[in-house]
């Protein structure tokens, strides 16, 4: 099985309307402030959140789901990001949407069985033998090419690397230099070389720089102690899918017609049923060993009312699997039809997989409330807006939804610039609530107009 060199194929989705949410926000007893962290109100919801976080860290959770069910607009999909921010980056997170798992050219469940293994972390500890030192002198010595031309070619490297206890001169291969090259390493930063396959590792900036004028961020680390050759534990945090994907080979076989579709398409990875059985037995043995461990992070599934029966019957058998992440779903539908079928049942999920859901509810804000989360979303999209708006702004909250009123604030800052104000003022507001209409005015206004539309 490949370790080296795996590659993070952790999704990266953007969060822009829950950027103002930081975490969780609860005091260290676990009781919820009014505000904090950028999170309002909904003591219940995020104290309840906060035990499940702790349980999560500590290795209870694994193999249970959540579900975290409310109105639209209440925070859910807030509430989870929280929660990520809480476990930190180390505890893997998988967010997906339900519909998703609609691919023409997947299947729905391994969509999901993907997403599951993408929330399975394992940390990987092995003592490698090292060089390790702050860059004292970096110099490659070149050569005239021997393949003649005017070009150099690089004989070898000679590095030195400085520790509390000594220095060192290297003289590296020139593949060496390359992976150099690729971490970016300068003279005055913190590196290592794994004496056996060559990799390097830039740890960080040597913290005798670290009063030097930087506009990066940096991160100043301490002269490593010891000698520069040494023995070192090295920790590698990898996911489940991670593995998967650096083990598998691409798609097709030696024939003519695959080689040519693959170099239509770019080229397709395929994960097969096997290739993750072995995975699973390389990894439950590491397990054993005591070389890995196992950390099981969080599969956020949101709008979970979107996917159908054969979906959760998977999740049901998914969830009983030894290697299973926690599974966190989020839904706003009420008593309804599960997808594909004519069975009604609460939020959409057949009664099984609730039986063995735990519940957080997300409860509808009250006007003070609204304000405070509008006040801090206009803080975010850096806009002004005085008190008299806000409390109006709040008004439509209430009486739209808390999405609208957010979604107000830049179409004001615009109008309020054009009128060549810096800060929105009610009139803008105003202004703009008569151009766009929220979801329950335009539903009554079809209503009043029924005849006027195509049915
Ligand atoms: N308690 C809160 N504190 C701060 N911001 C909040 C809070 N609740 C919701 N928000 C913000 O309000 C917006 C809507 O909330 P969110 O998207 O979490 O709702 P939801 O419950 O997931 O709704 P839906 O059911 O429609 O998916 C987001 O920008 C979110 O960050
Ligand atoms: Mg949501």
């Amino acid at each position: 099985m490949k370790i080296e060199e795996v590659q993070s194929t952790t999704k990266k989705q953007r969060i822009a309307t829950h950027t103002h949410i930081k975490g969780i926000g609860l005091d260290p007893n676990g009781k919820s402030f009014d505000l904090a962290a950028g999170f309002v109100g909904q003591n219940g919801a995020r104290e309840a959140s906060g035990l499940i976080t702790d349980m999560i860290k500590g290795g209870k959770m694994a193999g249970r789901a959540i579900l975290i069910a409310g109105p639209p607009g209440t925070g859910k999909t807030a509430l989870a990001i929280a929660i990520t921010h809480e476990l930190g980056t180390k505890v893997p997170f998988c967010p997906m949407v339900g519909s998703e798992v609609y691919s023409s050219e997947v299947k729905k469940t391994e969509v999901l069985m993907e997403n599951f293994r993408r929330s399975i972390g394992l940390r990987i500890k092995e003592t490698k033998e090292v060089y390790e030192g702050e860059v004292t002198e970096l110099s490659p010595e070149e050569t005239d090419s021997v393949t003649g031309g005017y070009g150099k070619s690089i004989n070898h490297v000679i590095i030195g690397l400085k520790t509390v206890k000594g220095t060192k001169q290297l003289k590296l291969d020139p593949t060496i230099y390359d992976a150099l090259l690729k971490e970016k390493v300068a003279v005055g930063d913190v590196i290592y070389i794994e004496a056996n396959s060559g990799a390097v590792k830039r740890v960080g900036r040597s913290d005798a720089f670290a009063t030097e004028f930087d506009l990066e961020a940096e991160e100043y680390v301490p002269l490593p102690k010891g000698e520069v050759h040494k023995k070192k534990e090295i920790v590698q945090d990898v996911t489940l899918h991670d593995l998967d994907a650096a083990n598998a080979r691409p798609q097709g076989g030696q024939d003519i017609l695959s080689l040519m579709g693959q170099m239509m398409k770019p080229k397709k990875t395929e994960i097969t049923d096997k290739l993750r059985q072995e995975i699973n037995k390389v990894v439950n043995q590491y397990i054993d060993e005591g070389v890995a461990e196992l950390v099981p992070g969080v599969l956020f599934i949101d709008e979970v009312h979107m996917l159908d029966m054969e979906c959760f019957s998977y999740l049901n058998r998914a969830l009983e699997s030894s290697l299973s992440p926690i599974v966190i779903f989020a839904t706003n539908r009420g008593i309804c039809n599960i997808r594909g079928t004519d069975i009604s049942s609460p939020h959409g999920i057949p009664v099984d997989l609730l039986d063995r859901l735990i519940i957080i509810r997300t409860e509808t804000y009250g006007p003070a409330e609204m304000i405070q989360i509008l006040a801090i979303r206009a803080q975010v999209e850096e806009l002004t807006v005085d008190e008299e708006s806000l409390a109006y702004l709040g008004e439509i909250g209430q009486q739209a939804s808390l999405r609208h009123a957010v979604q107000l604030l830049s179409p004001a800052s615009i109008v309020a610039k054009m009128n060549g104000r810096e800060s929105i003022c009610k009139a803008d507001l105003e202004e703009v609530s008569s151009l766009y209409l929220d979801a329950k005015s335009s539903a009554r206004v079809l209503q009043e107009q029924q005849e006027r539309y195509m049915s």
